[in-house]
């Protein structure tokens, strides 16, 4: 069962005369007790796609559902706390904190919480049940890790 359903979401921000396409035409389903990584490099997009899911910010086009009722102010009320939204959450950790921040997170999706965490850091996605990854506000993958999942403690980087 799904948590959250976007589809056909995207994001512009007008900027000085200009547009800049954060997010375009982004279809995605998060379940529930899932560990996801949404993985790309800087400027990807994945803060807004984060901040679209925790309702701190509204897409310019398409539609965010929650769990089959549709929501738009008050998407944080209506997921619960069925949902950790993590952004760049090992960034500015040393690597034995990371790893620590890691398993505290992952441990959650045990009592069925969706965990979905943002990263640039590739390595941090092996232990994904899930990567999505984002370039130039597009999904270019989405599913198991490439190499297959890993466990927490075989991570380094
Ligand atoms: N408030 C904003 N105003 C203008 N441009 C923005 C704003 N927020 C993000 N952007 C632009 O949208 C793109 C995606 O940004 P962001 O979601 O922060 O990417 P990431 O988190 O992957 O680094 C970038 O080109 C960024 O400059
Ligand atoms: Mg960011």
């Amino acid at each position: 069962m799904s948590v959250i359903e976007l589809r056909g979401v995207s994001r512009r921000y007008e900027v000085g005369g200009g547009v800049v396409i954060a997010l375009e035409d982004v279809d995605l389903e998060v379940e529930i007790g899932k560990f996801i990584v949404v993985l790309g490099p800087s400027g990807s997009g994945k803060t807004t796609l984060l901040n679209m899911i925790g309702a701190l910010d509204t897409p310019t086009d398409g539609e965010i559902t929650i769990a089959e009722q549709r929501v738009a102010i008050a998407r944080a009320l209506a997921t619960g706390n069925r949902v950790l939204l993590a952004d760049e959450p090992t960034a500015k950790l040393d690597f034995h904190t990371g790893i620590q921040i890691l398993e505290l997170l992952q441990d959650q999706t045990h009592a069925g919480i969706t965990v979905l965490i943002v990263t640039h850091n590739r390595e941090l996605s092996r232990c994904a049940d899930r990567v999505i990854e984002l370039s130039s506000g597009r999904v270019m993958t989405d599913g198991p890790p490439a190499g297959g999942q890993v466990t927490i403690a075989a991570l380094h980087w």
